[in-house]
């Protein structure tokens, strides 16, 4: 199992595509660094899906917030950045329960940030641009985390099987036998 981390990101569309990401790979808890609790409001909800209502979402305020969160829990702090003294993602050995943290789309994950990590992991980039997006890069790193896995829900046609109990549209009534809002399943509306 892993969490992933969001370092005081800004961004309401990489907020919701990473906790989009996370969700597909099975991640436990959708952990967010920052002052105040996240405001899932319509920018992110148009790419999260609204998968924040089926998610552990942990808010930490600081820095050490987040170590002692991951020490009390058992996850290894394993920060995904450019730096000089990091592993190349292809290479790097994942240990058995990683916080994936990503860092702010200006600023990135500092050096004092990336010395208390258990491990700092670098996407390899080949042309001519100084770094990707941070939910692109995030999403690499999840990918590359979880390739391994057995396979463990079925598709039928262009989706991977959902159980009703567990979509996102049945959550606030559990009872209910027939989805109301995403009558084609969550793949199947149109998204941006
Ligand atoms: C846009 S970057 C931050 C800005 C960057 N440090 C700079 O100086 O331009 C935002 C985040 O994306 C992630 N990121 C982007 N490219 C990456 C790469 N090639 N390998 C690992 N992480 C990357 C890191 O988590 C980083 O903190």
């Amino acid at each position: 199992m892993f969490a992933t981390v969001l370092h005081n990101l800004k961004s309401p569309e990489n907020t919701g595509l990473i906790l989009r990401t996370h969700v597909a790979f099975g991640g436990e808890h959708f952990v967010m660094v920052g002052p105040e609790p996240w405001r899932f409001k319509k920018r992110t909800q148009a790419f999260s899906r609204r998968l924040e209502r089926i998610s552990s979402i942990v808010y930490l305020p600081d820095d050490d917030a987040l170590f002692t969160w991951c020490q009390a829990e058992g996850f290894a702090p394993i920060g995904i950045e450019i730096a000089e003294n990091s592993t190349l993602l292809p290479k790097f050995q994942f240990p058995d329960r990683p916080a994936i943290i990503v860092g702010h789309e200006g600023r990135g994950l500092s050096d004092a940030f990336l010395r208390r990590c258990a491990g700092v992991v670098t996407v390899p980039q080949f042309g001519p641009v100084g770094c990707l997006n941070v939910a692109v890069s995030g999403s690499l790193a999840l990918y590359e985390l979880n390739r391994n896995r057995p396979l463990e829900r079925p598709i039928e046609g262009h989706r991977f099987c959902v159980g009703e109990s567990e979509r996102v549209d049945c959550v606030d009534k559990p009872d209910a036998r027939v989805p109301l809002a995403v009558p084609t399943g969550l793949c199947g509306e149109p998204h941006p």
